[in-house]
């Protein structure tokens, strides 16, 4: 089994570049599958999810390609693509569950293994289902598939999302551009993901109005065309690293980002008296005494992303002063606080809220990285702590992070990929 050996390390100083999003490129490769022909996407991150979805479009009749030097990855849809996910990719990665609707949208059927719980929380698939519905399919359940059928085809229809689900979204949107007829889709998910998805779709040939707000108008069209699109930086990442250079009271300038994509999180972050410049696609975070602590609540875009919620639990927690963390997204996400209090945290949960009393000091010791983030803030708390953090479980880190290991110890950090 993999770890990582984490030494308490001095500021964390020096330059590091952010990809594309994780949560934008697997979209935008299920998206490819809309389109016979030769897609291209640049700014792709060298992470696990991206080699997953590959195998997944590979099997439904892709040929893919990724190239690591120049960070692409290329598409060659067929004329016929088949229809079905199986379940050992399922279940290793819950946003093949993406390729539903461009897969009713291009072949009227889909047949997608469950993918089930995971380690953040239940996850449920009914506003997807539901939106589907409307759009004419029908859908059941069978021996662990979902079975989705538009025998008659896809027409445009008026829906309003029970919530905005980012996955829903992405699945409704995909199936209405290519459905006949118009379709009004209300209550959708703003991410900047999401505006990166309708945005590659426009290029496609898709008619989308009100791209970045909560109502979409979408005219179907018949076909879409293969396109060359680069990927949304990932503001996870970006946050990720900014919130290290805080912890560990460093200095570090992050390059291709879109800081306009985060607003919310550096202001927060700014709150917590780190001095935060952004230029272009430049954020330069540094810091000169231990953080604030500052109270945190998870919502969807605009709000602030639970994907940098263990994150600011693990800055809250070396903070002066206490703070409230609600979670309002996941249930399961603060499983990882149990694993923070194995490095000496003062945390405390009750329901969705998590009290964090900050203290000066974390102590290392091993612990499990239940998932993509809580495996990253692991590193991040163990970085303050004393002596040696071992983090076990890192094939999550490596399923959202590039050369993790590497861009720490380019910065500084005392990191190390070892086997346990
Ligand atoms: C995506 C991201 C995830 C990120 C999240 C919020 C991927 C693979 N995952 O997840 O990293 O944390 O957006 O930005 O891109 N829900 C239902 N029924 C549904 C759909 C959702 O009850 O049909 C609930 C979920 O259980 C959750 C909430 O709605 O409580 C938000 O889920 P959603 O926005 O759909 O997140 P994901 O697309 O799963």
């Amino acid at each position: 089994m993999e770890a990582f050996r984490v030494e308490r390390s001095g500021p964390l100083k020096g330059e590091v570049h952010v990809p594309g999003a994780k949560n934008s490129v697997l979209k935008l490769m299920a998206a490819s599958i809309m389109a016979e022909g030769l897609t291209t996407l640049t700014n792709v991150p060298e992470i696990l999810d991206v080699e997953i979805m590959a195998e997944l479009l590979r099997r439904l009749g892709c040929k893919v390609e990724h190239d690591l030097t120049t960070a692409t990855v290329t598409i060659d849809v067929p004329a016929k693509i088949g229809h079905k996910a199986d379940y050992d990719l399922v279940r290793k990665m819950r946003a093949s569950i993406s390729v539903l609707g461009p897969l009713v949208a291009r072949c009227g059927e889909a047949d997608i293994a469950l993918p089930g719980g995971d380690a953040i929380g239940s996850r449920g698939l009914d506003i997807h289902m539901q939106g589907l519905e409307k759009l004419g399919c029908h859908v059941h359940s069978e021996h662990g598939y979902l079975i989705v059928r538009a025998e008659n085809g896809l027409h445009g229809a008026n829906i309003a999302l029970d919530f905005p689900s980012v996955g829903a979204t992405e699945n409704v949107v995909m199936a209405a551009v290519l459905a006949k007829g118009n379709s009004n889709v209300d209550n959708v998910a703003r991410e900047p993901e999401i505006v990166d998805l309708c945005n590659m779709l426009v290029k496609m040939g898709a008619k989308i109005n009100g791209i970045g707000s909560s109502v979409l108008e979408i005219t179907g069209v018949e076909k879409l065309n293969p396109t060359t699109h680069h990927v949304v930086p990932d503001r996870i990442v970006a946050g990720t690293w900014a919130i290290a250079a805080i912890m560990t009271q460093g200095d570090i300038t992050i390059h291709g980002v879109k800081p306009s994509d985060m607003d919310l999180v550096l202001e927060k972050l700014r709150d917590t008296g780190a001095e935060i410049k952004s230029v272009d696609d430049r954020l330069n975070v540094s810091m000169h005494t231990r953080p604030k602590a500052v109270d945190i609540v998870t919502l969807p875009y605009p709000g602030f992303p639970t994907d940098l919620q263990p994150q600011m639990i693990a800055l809250n927690a070396i903070a002066t002063g206490s703070s409230m963390v609600t979670e309002n997204l996941f249930e399961a996400r603060f499983r990882f606080v149990n694993e923070l209090a194995r490095l000496g945290a003062d945390v405390k949960i009750n329901g969705h809220h998590c009290l964090v009393r900050g203290k000066d000091q974390l102590s290392g010791a091993p612990v499990e990285g239940t998932d993509v983030r809580a495996g990253a803030s692991l590193v991040l708390a163990g970085l303050v702590a004393d002596d040696v953090t071992y983090v076990t479980e890192v094939h999550h880190v490596d399923r959202g992070y590039s050369n993790f290991v590497e861009n720490l110890t380019g910065l500084g950090a005392n990191v190390k990929r070892v086997e346990m």
